[in-house]
């Protein structure tokens, strides 16, 4: 397993590209199978769930081709709809496909996919909306079969404003026939980007980003070109980092607007932003100073996936802190890493309380999920000597080649990989 290893201390600084966004891509990438022939996508990140999904689409037989930053899918050639076991527990985000697959073949096969490092990650309310637009579902502890003769548009309300029910419902309705009034819809930015899309496709939707989405179900989708979002979790994370070294930081490529909820809370640790369309800098010259009390909720408020790294700052910061963490239950697992670097955090059930210290230490740390991950290698980059992140595939689900990013803003950090062994010719 790889690992990274940092030397801290020293302020970032320069200008860094921010690339594609994963929690866009994926939804997209399966809404592909929702129409045949051959889609060209752009601005699409290497990244292992990236990777995994074009290797579920592959094995469902549609042709996948990812060069540089663009992808292109060929989904003429789609013939199955058993998502594999083997790849749907590498990544539970396969959930997507669902909606797709039962509009595309009137039926769907996944395997349960469970929980992870940071929740339960139920799927009840996936079940439930595809249920309302007409299929019946059969569960048994390891799969899920889904049928639907015709899918018939309905009236949704999602008990909590889920990002990924929202999307596998708004990709089942688009060729449903009828409306869909999906209501208390999640409003994240990757959901405005999948109408977008959808809409390039030829399908009828109105209303993402807010809370109520209406689809007008349409007979047949087209492929077509497209090119993803900005990764907004991806842009707060090096925003964070800048901040964390007292750098000074310009993000390209990044859409401000994305990431208004985070501007809040940095402005008001003291840290500098300054915005020009696509353009966004960050410097903090001082110790940030601590953020009374900040709580993660479904977009637009404060972003789940910024909590494990804004806690990093918070622990450098002038002051108490608490930090309530409302979407996942499991979400702290950085917290106790932390700790062993001389952060001072204590956690009760959902709230984190972060007493502020003048620096922290290198330490050899965990990665346990993505974001926590993240979280760890910003402590790495603030810390005063070296530490090491292990566990690093975590990180590399979401960031493309995170060691390459920071280097790029004059980090001290190097990837090491296990040496594998010389290949044996003789055989
Ligand atoms: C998406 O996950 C993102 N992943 C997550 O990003 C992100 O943290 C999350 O949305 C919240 O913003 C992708 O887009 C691939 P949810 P998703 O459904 O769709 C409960 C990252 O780091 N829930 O909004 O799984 C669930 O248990 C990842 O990039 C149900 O109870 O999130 C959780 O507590 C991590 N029943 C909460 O809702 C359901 O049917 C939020 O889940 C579905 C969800």
């Amino acid at each position: 397993m790889d690992k990274l290893v940092i030397e801290g201390g020293s302020p970032l600084s320069g200008t860094i590209r921010i690339h594609g966004a994963k929690n866009a891509a994926l939804p997209i990438l399966a809404a592909c199978l929702l129409a045949e022939g051959q889609f060209k996508l752009s601005n699409v990140p290497h990244l292992l769930d990236i990777e995994v999904m074009l290797n579920i689409l592959g094995r469902l037989g549609s042709k996948c081709k990812h060069e540089l930053e663009s992808v292109t899918v060929d989904t003429a050639s789609a013939n199955s709809f058993h998502v594999p076991e083997d790849l749907m527990k590498q990544m539970r985000s396969s959930i997507f496909l669902m909606g797709p697959l039962l509009a595309r073949f009137g039926e769907v096969t996944i395997y349960q996919p469970g929980g992870c490092a940071i929740g339960e990650r139920k799927i009840d309310l996936h079940l439930r909306g595809l249920q309302a637009l007409g299929a019946e579902i059969d569960e048994s502890d390891q799969k899920i079969h889904c049928k639907a003769s015709r899918l018939v548009g309905a009236d949704i309300h999602l008990d909590f404003a889920s990002v990924g029910a929202t999307e596998n419902i708004m990709m089942a309705a688009a060729t449903a026939s009828g409306t869909t009034v999906l209501s208390n819809a999640a409003r994240e930015p990757e959901i405005q980007d999948l109408q977008n899309f959808l809409n390039s496709m030829g399908a009828n939707i109105i209303g993402a980003g807010t809370d109520t989405i209406t689809i007008h179900g349409v007979e047949k989708l087209q492929p077509c070109q497209y090119e993803i979002i900005p990764d907004r979790i991806v842009a707060g994370t090096v925003m964070i980092a800048a901040a964390a070294t007292r750098g000074q930081v310009t993000l390209t490529h990044c859409n401000p607007s994305h990431l208004s909820s985070l501007i809040h809370v940095l402005k008001r640790a003291g840290v500098q932003t300054s915005i020009c369309n696509d353009i966004m800098t960050v410097s903090c010259m001082a110790r940030p100073k601590a953020v009374e009390r900040i709580v993660t909720s479904p977009y637009p408020s404060f972003p789940t996936d910024l909590q494990s790294q804004v806690m990093v700052l918070l622990s450098l910061a002038d002051g108490f802190s608490i930090m309530k963490e409302t979407v996942f239950e499991g979400r702290f697992k950085h917290v106790e890493e932390l700790c062993r670097m001389g952060a001072d955090i204590t956690t009760d059930l959902n709230c984190a309380f972060i007493r502020g210290v003048q620096r922290i230490y290198g330490a050899t740390v965990e990665a346990t999920d993505l974001r926590a991950g993240a979280a760890l290698v910003i402590a790495g980059l603030a810390a005063q000597g070296t530490t090491i992140v292990e566990q690093v595939h975590h990180i590399d689900r979401g960031y493309d080649r995170i060691e390459k990013m920071f280097q790029g803003l004059g980090a001290r950090m190097m990837r090491h990989s296990p040496v594998t062994k010389p290949l044996d010719l003789a055989n």
